[in-house]
C-alpha cells in the first residue's frame, strides 16, 4: 500500500517535471559524407506562438579525447550572438530561425569536414531550460582511386600504383581475377593530410600475367565500406609490345607517300614537257626520303610510363558500424 502510493508520488512528481521544460531529439545519431551539409535537429516545448526574446539556444560541439568544447552557434534572446563563435564554424552554422516557431532548433552545418565529428550539445532557454546530446560522425569514402602503370627500368616487372584519399584509414588489397591475393608484396603508405584525410598510396612491384586484369580494393574497416579500381592488362600491352608505336610507324610512311608521290609526278610533267630543251642533265636526281627513320627513333624514345584513367567501384558492405 504504502509502495504503492510512493510510486503513484513519484510519477505525478516526474510528469510535472517534464511538463515543464523538455528537450528533445527526434535523431540521436548522423552519419554524413564529407564536404556535405548536415541538419541536426532539437524539439521544445512552444505554447501558442513564440516569444522569441525569451529564446536562448546554443549549440556546442566537443571532439572525442579533448576536453574543450567549441561554441558552435548561439541565439541569444531571439538574437544571433557571433562574437562568442568558435572560428571553425564561421560562416558554416546556421540556426534555421524559420523553424524555431514550431519548437525546433535546427543547426545547419556546410561542407562538413573531419574535425567536424564529435558530440553536439543542443542547450534552450525558453521558458524553462534543458539540453540534449547529439552525436555527429563523418566519413570520407575512398570513391576516386587514381591508378598508374610502369614499366620497371631493365626489368620485366611493373609498377602497379594506386592513391586515394579518404577517411577513416583504410588498408589497401591487390587481386587477380581469380581473387588470387597479392597483396603480399605490396607496400602500402599513408600521409594525414590538413584537412584530416588520409592519402594512402598502395605500391605492388611485380610481373604480371599478360591475359589477366588486375585491381586494388580500399576497404574502410570501420565503415565496412570498400572501392576498388581495376587495371586492365590490355594497356600493359601497348607498354610491352608497342602497339600504338606501330600504329605510328605506319601513318609516318603513309604520310611520307603522299607527300611524295604528287611531287614525283609534277617533276615526271616537267620533264615530259622540257625534254627537247634540258637532255639528260637532272635525271640522276632523286628524292631522298631519309627522314622516315629518323623520325622512328624519335618515337621509340617516347616515355614509357603509362597514366591509365580512374575506374572505381564502390559498395557499402554492410550497415554502417558505431
Ligand atoms: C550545402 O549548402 C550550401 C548553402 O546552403 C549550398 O550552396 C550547397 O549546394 C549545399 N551542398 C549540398 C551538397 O547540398
Ligand atoms: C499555454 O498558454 C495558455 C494560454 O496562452 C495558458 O493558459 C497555459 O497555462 C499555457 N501552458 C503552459 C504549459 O505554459
Ligand atoms: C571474386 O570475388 C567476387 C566478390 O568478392 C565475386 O563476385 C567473384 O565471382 C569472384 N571471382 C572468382 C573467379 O572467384
Ligand atoms: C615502402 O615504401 C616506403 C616509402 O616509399 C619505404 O620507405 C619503405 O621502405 C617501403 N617498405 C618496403 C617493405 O618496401
Ligand atoms: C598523395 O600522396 C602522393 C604520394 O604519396 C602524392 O603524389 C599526392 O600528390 C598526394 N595527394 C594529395 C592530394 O596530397
Ligand atoms: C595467366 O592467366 C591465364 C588466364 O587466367 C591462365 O590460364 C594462365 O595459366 C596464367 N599464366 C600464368 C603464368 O599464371
Ligand atoms: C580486362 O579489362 C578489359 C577492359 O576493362 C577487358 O576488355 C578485357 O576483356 C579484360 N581482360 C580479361 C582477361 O578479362
Amino acid at each position: 500500500m504504502f509502495q504503492i502510493l510512493t510510486m503513484l508520488l513519484l510519477e505525478t512528481q516526474l510528469c510535472v517535471v517534464s511538463a515543464l521544460f523538455t528537450v528533445e531529439v527526434p535523431q540521436q545519431l548522423y552519419v554524413v559524407e564529407y564536404g556535405s551539409n548536415v541538419t541536426m535537429e532539437c524539439r521544445f516545448p512552444v505554447n501558442g506562438s513564440l516569444d522569441l526574446r525569451l529564446l536562448t539556444v546554443v549549440w556546442e560541439q566537443k571532439r572525442q579525447g579533448q576536453s574543450k568544447s567549441k561554441e558552435v552557434y548561439t541565439l541569444r534572446n531571439g538574437k544571433a550572438f557571433p562574437p562568442s563563435q568558435h572560428h571553425d564554424y564561421i560562416g558554416r552554422a546556421a540556426l534555421l530561425h524559420s523553424e524555431l516557431k514550431w519548437g525546433r532548433a535546427i543547426l545547419q552545418i556546410t561542407s562538413v569536414k573531419i574535425t567536424d565529428a564529435g558530440s553536439y550539445l543542443c542547450l534552450i532557454y525558453y521558458q524553462g531550460v534543458d539540453y540534449k546530446y547529439i552525436t555527429l560522425e563523418v566519413k570520407a569514402s575512398y570513391k576516386r582511386i587514381n591508378t598508374q602503370v610502369m614499366r620497371k627500368p631493365g626489368e620485366d616487372k611493373f609498377i602497379f600504383m594506386c592513391q586515394s584519399e579518404g577517411f577513416p584509414l583504410a588498408e589497401v588489397f591487390w587481386k587477380n581475377e581469380k581473387n588470387f591475393s597479392l597483396s603480399g608484396s605490396a607496400n602500402t603508405t599513408y600521409t594525414l593530410m590538413t584537412d584530416g584525410l588520409y592519402n594512402v598510396t598502395s605500391i605492388l612491384v611485380f610481373k604480371p600475367n599478360m591475359s589477366e586484369n588486375y585491381s586494388c580494393i580500399f576497404w574502410n574497416k570501420e565503415l565496412n565500406a570498400e572501392t576498388s579500381a581495376h587495371i586492365s592488362t590490355l594497356a600493359l600491352m601497348g607498354t610491352q609490345y608497342s602497339g600504338q608505336k606501330s600504329l605510328i610507324l605506319f601513318i609516318i610512311p603513309m604520310c611520307v607517300m603522299v607527300a611524295v608521290v604528287p611531287s614525283a609526278l609534277i617533276i615526271l610533267q616537267k620533264r615530259k614537257s622540257f625534254k627537247n630543251r634540258q637532255p639528260k642533265k637532272d635525271r640522276k636526281r632523286k628524292l631522298n626520303p631519309n627522314m622516315k627513320d629518323e623520325n622512328r627513333d624519335d618515337f621509340n624514345s617516347q616515355t614509357e610510363d603509362l597514366y591509365l584513367s580512374t575506374v572505381t567501384t564502390s559498395k557499402d558492405i554492410g550497415s554502417v558500424g558505431l
